[in-house]
C-alpha cells in the first residue's frame, strides 16, 4: 500500500452485522485509516447489507446456492475478491467454512472473529459449550485464518466473565459488545502496518508474539 492510496477493505458477512456496524463507524470516526470497499455477502437479505447500503458502500449478493460445489463458490467469490484489490478481507460472521484453495490465496490478508478464547472451543455453539463446562471466564479471538478451522494464529482477545445462571444468550450478547471493541482495533492495527502474518506467525511492532493481547472488561457486566 502506498502512501496515497487507502488501505482497502473488504467485508465477508453473512447476518445481522454488527461486527460491520463496529468496523464501518470505527473507519466513520477516522479511527481506521482505510475504506471499506465493498461488503459481500451469501445471503440475500441479510441484515448487515441495509447497514452497509446506508453507509453507502457498494454491495454484492453472491447466494451459495446457486452453485453447485464449494470449490465452485470459493473460485467466484475469489475472482469478485480480486477484482475489489483488497489490503484485507474481513469474516464477520461469514458462515460458510472456506476451501482451502480460497484460503491459501487470501493467506495474510485474511482475518476472523471467532467467539471463544482460542485456542479453546472452536467451532460452534461455543457460548454454551463454556457454560456446560463450568468456565468463569470466555470471550473472543480475532486471528488470521488458515486452511484448518479456527486454528489460525491469534491476534488478540477479549475476555468476560461467566455470571453464575448465565444462560447462551446472556454471554453471546457480553461477548458481542467486546467483539464490537475489538474487532475495529484490530483492523486499526493491520491498516497502519503495525501487524503483520509472517512464517506462520503474528509480529506486532516488528516483533513476534509471544501471546496475544487480551482485553479485559472495565466493568464486569
Ligand atoms: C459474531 O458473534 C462472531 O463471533 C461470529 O459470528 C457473529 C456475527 O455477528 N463469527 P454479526 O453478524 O457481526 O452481528
Amino acid at each position: 500500500m502506498s502512501e496515497n492510496q487507502p488501505f482497502r477493505i473488504a467485508v465477508l458477512i453473512s447476518g445481522g452485522g454488527t461486527n460491520l456496524q463496529a468496523i464501518i463507524d470505527a473507519v466513520a470516526a477516522g479511527d481506521i485509516p482505510g475504506r471499506i470497499e465493498r461488503v459481500i455477502c451469501n445471503r440475500p437479505g441479510a441484515g448487515g447489507l441495509t447497514r452497509a447500503e446506508h453507509a453507502g458502500i457498494d454491495t454484492e449478493v453472491l447466494d451459495h446456492r446457486a452453485y453447485a460445489d464449494r470449490e465452485r463458490y470459493d473460485a467466484v467469490l475469489a475472482e469478485r475478491l480480486e477484482a475489489i484489490r483488497p489490503d484485507l478481507v474481513v469474516l464477520a460472521g461469514f458462515m460458510r467454512i472456506l476451501t482451502d484453495g480460497f484460503v491459501t490465496r487470501f493467506m495474510g490478508r485474511l482475518i476472523n472473529i471467532h467467539p471463544s478464547l482460542l485456542p479453546a472451543y472452536r467451532g460452534l455453539h461455543t457460548h454454551q459449550r463454556a457454560i456446560d463446562a463450568g468456565e468463569t471466564r470466555h470471550g473472543c479471538s480475532v486471528h488470521y485464518v488458515i486452511p484448518e478451522l479456527d486454528a489460525g494464529p491469534v491476534i488478540a482477545q477479549a475476555a468476560v466473565p461467566i455470571h453464575p445462571g448465565d444462560t447462551a444468550e446472556r454471554l453471546q450478547d457480553r461477548v458481542q459488545a467486546m467483539e464490537h471493541r475489538l474487532y475495529p482495533e484490530v483492523v486499526r492495527w493491520i491498516a497502519e502496518g503495525r501487524v503483520v502474518l509472517r512464517s506462520g506467525r503474528v509480529w506486532l511492532d516488528d516483533e513476534p508474539l509471544a501471546a496475544p493481547p487480551c482485553l479485559e472488561p472495565e466493568v464486569a457486566s
